[in-house]
């Protein structure tokens, strides 16, 4: 096994193709020899699994914005505790599928602006930003329908609609300017093996 401490996370909208595209990496990697463990927010961790179902099932307004900060970054803490920094600490890659940036754009940007505390509390508990963070770009519509498609418990940000993705889509695209040493845009409107192959060669070009 390679040792190579590297954290990577995926973004983008609902049904961006991230999950998808985030195992095809890690198994990639695994094949190469590296050490890669495969984890995804909310959740990842025992407590963070059970936060993650607080969040993201019943009703759209069972949360005010503020209240969904506290609670995604309590499980992110959870997260990092006790899988991403002891994994990072054995020089193991770590890919997440979504992390904080998905808290600056879903709580931060959905109802008022609340990027300032998002930032704050990051900034206080969590610490840590990834070495790379790849951007899936999808459109809106296309991403929604997708989602919804999947029909499993977990809609609370889907039943949003599709007004909440396309403002999900102008923030990722404005944050990765913003954060641009670090986020890389993808076009997820195309292939898996296309997108698949310009994942690749971006991890590679920071793993060498
Ligand atoms: P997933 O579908 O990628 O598993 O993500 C679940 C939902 O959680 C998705 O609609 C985005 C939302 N989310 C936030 O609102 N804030 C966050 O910090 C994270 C990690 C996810």
């Amino acid at each position: 096994m390679t040792s190579e401490k590297l954290f990577i996370t995926f973004e983008g909208i609902d049904g961006s193709g991230k999950s998808t595209q985030a195992k095809l990496l890690a198994d990639a990697l695994s094949q190469l020899g590296h050490d890669v463990v495969l984890t995804r927010e909310p959740g990842g961790s025992t407590g963070a699994e059970q936060i993650r179902a607080l969040l993201l099932e019943g009703d759209p307004e069972r949360w005010s914005a503020e209240t969904e900060i506290l609670l995604f970054t309590a499980a992110r803490r959870d997260h990092m505790e006790t899988v991403i920094l002891p994994a990072l600490e054995k020089g193991q890659i770590v890919i997440c599928d979504r992390f904080a940036d998905s808290t600056r754009m879903y709580q931060g940007l959905s109802r008022g602006n609340l990027r300032g505390m998002v930032d704050a509390l990051t900034k206080l508990t969590i610490q840590q930003e990834p070495d790379l963070t790849l951007l899936i770009d999808m459109d809106p519509n296309t991403g929604h329908s997708r989602a919804k498609g999947r029909e499993t418990k977990e809609e609370r940000f889907e039943n949003f609609g599709v007004p909440l993705q396309e403002k999900m889509r102008a923030g990722f695209l404005k944050l990765a300017e913003e954060f641009s040493d670090r986020i890389k845009l993808i076009d997820g409107n195309q292939d898996i093996r296309s997108v698949q192959a310009i994942v690749y060669n971006l991890v590679m070009g920071v793993l060498k």
